[in-house]
């Protein structure tokens, strides 16, 4: 699925590959595990709306923004800053992005873990017959376990070091073109089963009927930060995947795709969830485990339960690989070009880093989890602090610099390659990241960590 540019540097080889590698890194666990019970915490369709809106107004631009920087400079993260604005204070925007790829990686490659060990228990039909009181149960005291959700984590950074040190996705991108596809199918069946389910009304009440007197300063901050993480923006994810993308590429077109395809998935994952969530008498608000506690309950009660529950948990843990080598290929792209480290080892050091702190992660919901901050353990930690603080931060910074920096008639050219793009479209994009973007970013993050009151 790569290609060799002119230069030397690997490009990918169709609009489709851009596709499925953007798509695949945006599509993950924030969208199946992380967006479901974030609603839940916030309040639900109030907490949807806000979010649908940060997707458009900050989520698309960002993305086209950082598109446009990828593919201008063909650099890493901190690399592109560096050669489009030369000795300039821009480049730490890559560094802050390198830094969030190790926290967010670290968390991230625990969830994957989890999602790893489902599949085994799956396999061996360990969900059969257990009460959704058994099953939240059995969830709680495996995360807890000082062995076995470690090992399960290590086992999957190992996965996404060896798909990483293969180079630019020549595997991958084949297996998401038919495994996303998968996906989408066996959430669309999940969709059927849940809605048809005694009291499902409640749970789509719950998503989709607003009461924004639930909504608090936090929940908007996590709506901002959730839309960052889920499109994989904010710290150069798709900075890096933009500098493997050709001239002829329509960036636009990419973004907007990209964008409706993440969306899409979250809520059909909140579909999915939900209305079991009311049918089985679980706390929407109930955390981390929601889709691990109620989707085994869904499981149980539908026919073919057994295989959909093994696939279900395998397609999750390949969406999670998707994304954790869009993650780990900041970091291997900024050592590799910037500290002139071989990719090879670049990998392997990166890998090794972000392992170890994973560790910590999932040692601190168990043996760990008495050492908190504000509240936190070291893994919510590292979820509150990247995607609350360090994507919004990069995004903000990301926008000023297409908007005040990058220049007009450049942003054209990206933008048009070729074709031509209206000036009341090319206007509305430059107003977005001008503006809207940065003052939006500006007021919810001051507000949401208590420096602004509104
Ligand atoms: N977007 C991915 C998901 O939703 C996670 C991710 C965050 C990937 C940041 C890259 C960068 O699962």
């Amino acid at each position: 699925m790569s290609k060799q540019s002119k230069k030397g540097r690997a490009e990918f080889s169709s609009s489709f590959g851009v596709i499925a590698a953007a798509a695949g890194s945006a599509v993950g666990l924030g969208n199946i595990w992380k967006f479901p019970y974030i609603t839940g915490v916030y309040g639900g369709a109030a907490f949807l709306f806000v979010y649908l809106g940060f997707i458009l107004a900050i989520g698309l631009p960002v993305m086209l923004s950082e598109f446009i920087i990828g593919r201008k400079s063909h650099r890493n993260a901190f690399g592109a800053f560096k050669k489009l604005a030369p000795k300039s204070l821009w480049q730490y925007i890559g560094i802050l992005g390198v830094g969030a790829a190790f926290m967010i990686l670290a968390f991230y490659g625990v969830v994957a873990g989890w999602s790893v060990d489902y599949v085994v228990t799956a396999l061996s039909n360990g969900f059969a017959d257990q009460s959704p009181d058994q099953l939240a149960v059995m969830f709680t005291s495996f995360i807890e376990s000082p062995v076995q959700p470690v090992l399960y984590q290590l086992l999957f950074m190992v996965l996404t070091g060896a798909i990483v040190m293969l180079g630019i996705k020549d595997g991958i991108e084949r297996n998401v073109k038919v495994m996303m596809p998968v996906l989408v199918v066996i959430i669309i069946i999940l969709n059927i089963r849940a809605v048809t389910l005694p009291g499902a009304g409640e749970g789509l009440r719950f998503l989709f009927h607003p009461d924004f007197s639930k909504l608090t300063g936090e929940g908007v901050l996590s709506a901002l930060g959730h839309a960052f993480f889920s499109l994989s923006l904010g710290m150069g994810t798709l900075i890096t995947y933009g500098s493997y993308i050709d001239k002829k590429n329509n960036l636009l077109n990419t973004a907007v795709k990209v964008t409706i395809a993440d969306t899409l998935i979250a809520i059909l994952a909140g579909v999915a969830i939900f209305p079991a969530v009311f049918a089985f008498g679980i706390e929407p608000s109930s955390g981390p485990g929601l889709v691990f506690i109620t989707l085994p309950n869904v499981f149980q009660q539908m026919p073919g339960g057994y295989i959909f529950a093994i696939l279900f948990f395998l397609l999750l843990t390949v969406a999670a690989l998707t994304s954790s080598i869009s993650i780990l290929e900041v970091v291997v792209a900024y050592f590799h070009e910037e500290l002139k480290l071989k990719r090879k080892i670049a990998t392997i050091f990166a890998t090794a880093l972000v392992a170890l702190l994973g560790v910590i992660c999932s040692l601190s919901m168990g043996i760990f989890k008495d050492y908190t901050f504000y509240d936190l353990n070291f893994f919510d930690l590292l979820d509150w602090i990247s995607a609350n603080l360090l994507l919004p931060l990069g995004g903000l910074f990301i926008s000023l610099f297409i908007g005040w920096k990058f220049g007009r008639k450049k942003i054209r050219a990206e933008i048009e390659n070729g074709g031509s793009i209206s000036e009341l479209m090319l206007s509305g994009f430059i107003f977005l990241v001008k503006f809207i973007a940065p003052i939006a970013i500006a007021i919810v993050f001051l507000s949401g960590i208590g420096l602004l009151k509104i």
